[in-house]
């Protein structure tokens, strides 16, 4: 499947711009690209209790499955960093329910670019966890 990176950098961008971030400052876009060809985005919402915010790439995955989707190909993720930025350890978690091989596309506002994959940055997702609870 040929994935258009751009196209996603670019939704995660425009998504970036709707961020709620007024106690951090950091506002941050991402952009799920799904099997079945749509995308969804996400900006990170953040709120007064500070542990209840929620990342962008949370959001881009709940809107996702929440219109139906459940398969993932790649999720891009952009910010307004020197190096760019890749999901926190929960986010990573999130993202591994639903896809462990995940490409994650991490980009700058000013053009930096790297790909990796999540099973290098969150290996094994699912070890340990639940393992005798029967998933329907
Ligand atoms: N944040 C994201 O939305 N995604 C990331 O990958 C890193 C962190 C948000 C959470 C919080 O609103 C702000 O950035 C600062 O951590």
């Amino acid at each position: 499947m040929y994935i258009q990176f751009d196209n996603l950098i670019r939704a995660a961008s425009a998504a970036r711009k709707q961020a709620y971030a007024p106690y951090s400052g950091f506002a941050v876009g991402a952009a799920v690209q799904c099997r079945s060809g749509a995308a969804f985005v996400g900006s990170n919402v953040e709120n007064i209790s500070y542990g209840l915010t929620i990342c962008a790439e949370r959001i881009a995955i709940a809107s996702a499955v929440a219109a139906g989707e459940r398969e993932f190909v790649a999720i891009a993720v952009v910010a307004d960093t020197s190096e760019p930025i890749v999901p926190c350890g929960a986010c990573r978690q999130f993202l591994a329910e639903f896809a462990p091989e995940l490409i994650i596309v991490s980009a700058t506002v000013r053009g930096g670019q790297k790909i990796e994959n999540l099973s290098h940055l969150l290996p094994d997702p699912k070890r340990g966890i639940l393992e005798n609870v029967q998933t329907h």
